[in-house]
């Protein structure tokens, strides 16, 4: 009867420890998330090139979700360099064109087929390390303005609660332009 008890109250002891430490990890993944949005909309300001602007204003229903398909694209003209002009973008401020190409924001959104859907956590981080398109040092370099010379320098924690926040943000189906390259052709 004795030895009952005891056992009774190690096994008790042992599921209380481990509905505790899952109570915790539920806790951190909120709390790496709540990180991640302050992130992106406080200090990095993803959105401020990544959300479409209608006139002045972002576009909500477009939030994270990339330069809207079937807008026409700005284009570069290397005269323009005479006139001091080195980058010209589309009105939404979410694709820009300049003597290196011309490129669209992508779309940041879970969506399967035309955001980050299919990425992994290790493909984000490789692409904002790296500056090469999904993380993979082969694969072209991703084109400005995206700022990855800077986003490379955060701590893993931080670029992990981004990828957390940007996994819970509305899927939005917009398929974005692949990069040009400066005579117009994808890249
Ligand atoms: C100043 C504008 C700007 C800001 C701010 C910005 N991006 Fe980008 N981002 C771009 C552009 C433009 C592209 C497309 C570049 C290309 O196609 O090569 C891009 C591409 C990406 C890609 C796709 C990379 C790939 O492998 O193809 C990811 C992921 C991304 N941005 C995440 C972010 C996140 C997360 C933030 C905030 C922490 C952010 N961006 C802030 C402009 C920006």
């Amino acid at each position: 009867m004795h030895r009952n008890l005891i056992i009774f109250c190690v096994v008790m002891l042992f599921v209380g420890a481990i509905i505790a430490l899952s109570i915790r990890s539920v806790e951190s993944q909120g709390d790496r998330v709540q990180r991640g949005k302050y992130l992106v909309e406080a200090v990095a300001a993803c959105g401020y090139c990544h959300t479409p602007r209608v006139g002045a204003d972002y576009d909500m229903a477009m939030y994270l979700a990339g330069h809207p398909a079937g807008q026409p694209s700005p284009r570069y003209n290397f005269r323009m360099i005479r006139e001091g002009i080195f980058i010209v973008t589309a009105p939404q401020l979410s694709a820009f064109s300049g003597a290196f190409g011309t490129s669209f924001a992508s779309n940041l959104t879970p969506d399967k087929e035309t955001g980050l859907g299919e990425w992994t956590e290790e493909m984000f981080i490789g692409a904002m390390r790296t500056g090469h398109h999904q993380g993979v040092e082969s694969n072209r370099k991703i084109f400005p303005p995206m700022p990855t010379k800077h986003y490379a320098q955060m701590s893993d924690e931080d670029l992990k609660a981004i990828w957390a926040y940007l996994r819970t943000v509305k899927p939005v189906r917009n398929e974005v332009n692949p990069a040009l390259d400066h005579q117009g052709k994808p890249k």
